[in-house]
């Protein structure tokens, strides 16, 4: 532990002392803390329960400043608001791995000064070798042909270094979106066949290093109109569990994260006609199905749901699994620990609103034709890169609105 870190550590000690031992409350309810900061000043966030709970999500200024340098010269300051909604940082490549440790830094020095309740980091661990393979728009820079498992453990270990380095900051993590999904309904395309064993390898590693106290993991699992479908629910359950049971029922493995990226609604009323037919239509539903599934293999997973794109309803897709910067869209319910359902820790915004999906530019090496299609905004950069508007389409159509 740093001198810095251990001043802070002993200085929150101070502050929370009246409420150490958790059993007997004082102060009024106004100054009750929550169990986390508690723990915190310990200096470990160790957390039970629901770990978005008694924290506050961390609006990294990564994201803040994609929004002031493009948007708000064009919206003007009003656009400021977006990025103060937190979004998760999506560690895409090893030296984002780096802008980790400056946010890391900054979350400490904000909660060093009293924050409260305390902040936690929220990131995307991204880059599988052969990333995302069935769709082009976001190949990553590992390749398994090329080393690149032990490239990819290498950048978990650099994440884990990380996350050691601040042990009194909670960190709650969404593992690699699309990956596990690919492996249950994609085996069919080549290069998903060929990563299997590589999937399944770095995704145990990242689960089996990242089991530390003050992290919590959900794996991505696709959404409603992927795994939902009632013949995909249950083989689906089963991968998710088995890696729950193979590598030793994780304290920090929480649960699983759906709608990552994506547009669904959290509960609609009717089923748009885009879902086809599956009754499945909405996260709320998908989350009800596929719990009691790991329950019943031995693993009692809790959830979050990305919101930051599913604004309006029903959106223009056209085919449900049309997922390339889709029209119609807004943002959405704003991230929050109060869900009304005990399945769902949190509505969360992964999906830093404004990044591409993918580019529309056909000659480009990572073009995907879902990027093309007509219920595709365009011409769209590449994947992550600022789309300006895409970023003003969210912001005019948000519900509830900035
Ligand atoms: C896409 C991009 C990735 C980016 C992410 C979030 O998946 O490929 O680079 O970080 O979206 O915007």
């Amino acid at each position: 532990m740093s001198a810095k870190l251990l001043v802070a550590a002993l200085s929150s000690v101070a502050l929370a002392a009246p409420f150490d031992g958790m059993v007997e409350e004082r102060g009024s309810p106004t100054t009750k803390a929550p169990a986390t900061t508690v723990l915190a000043a310990r200096g470990t966030a160790a957390w039970s329960g629901n770990p978005f709970s008694g924290v506050n999500m961390w609006a990294n200024s990564y994201y803040a400043s994609e929004v002031s340098a493009s948007a708000v010269p064009t919206l003007g300051a009003g656009a400021e608001a977006v990025a103060k909604v937190p979004s998760f940082m999506w560690l895409d490549t090893r030296d984002k791995v780096d802008l980790m440790g400056s946010t890391l830094k900054d979350i400490q020095a904000a909660n060093a000064g009293g924050a409260s309740p305390p902040n936690a980091g929220i990131f995307v661990v991204y880059d599988l070798p052969d990333r995302d393979c069935a769709a082009a728009a976001s190949n990553g820079e590992y390749s398994i042909a090329d080393g690149g498992v032990d490239k990819y453990k290498a950048y978990i270990d650099a994440i884990v270094e990380q996350v050691k380095a601040y042990p009194d900051i909670l960190m709650l993590l969404v593992i690699e979106p699309d990956s596990l999904a690919n492996m249950i309904t994609n085996l069919n395309v080549a290069k998903c066949s060929n990563a299997q064993d590589a999937y399944m390898e770095c995704t145990q590693y990242a689960i089996k290093n990242l089991n530390l106290p003050n992290v919590a993991m959900y794996l991505d699992a696709g959404h409603a109109g992927w795994l939902g479908w009632p013949a995909n629910l249950a083989p689906a359950a089963k991968l998710y569990a088995q890696l729950y049971n193979d590598t030793g029922s994780p304290a920090a493995l929480r649960g699983l994260a759906t709608n990552v990226a994506n547009y669904n609604a959290w509960e609609i009323a009717t089923c748009p006609s885009y879902t086809q037919g599956n009754d499945n239509c909405d996260e709320s539903k998908y989350v009800n199905a596929m719990a009691p599934l790991l329950s019943a293999a031995g693993w009692d997973a809790h959830f979050i749901t990305d919101t930051s794109r599913n604004g309006k309803q029903p959106t223009s897709q056209q085919q449900w699994g049309d997922w390339c910067n889709v029209i119609d869209t807004g943002f959405g319910t704003r991230p929050s620990a109060d869900t009304g359902s005990d399945l769902l820790d949190a509505f969360v915004w992964v999906k830093p609103g404004g990044e591409c999906d993918g580019t529309s530019n056909t000659t480009a090496a990572r073009y995907d034709y879902h990027c093309g299609s007509a219920d595709a905004l365009q011409p769209a950069p590449e994947a992550g890169s600022w789309f300006e508007a895409y970023f003003e389409q969210l912001y005019k159509n948000a519900n509830p609105p900035f």
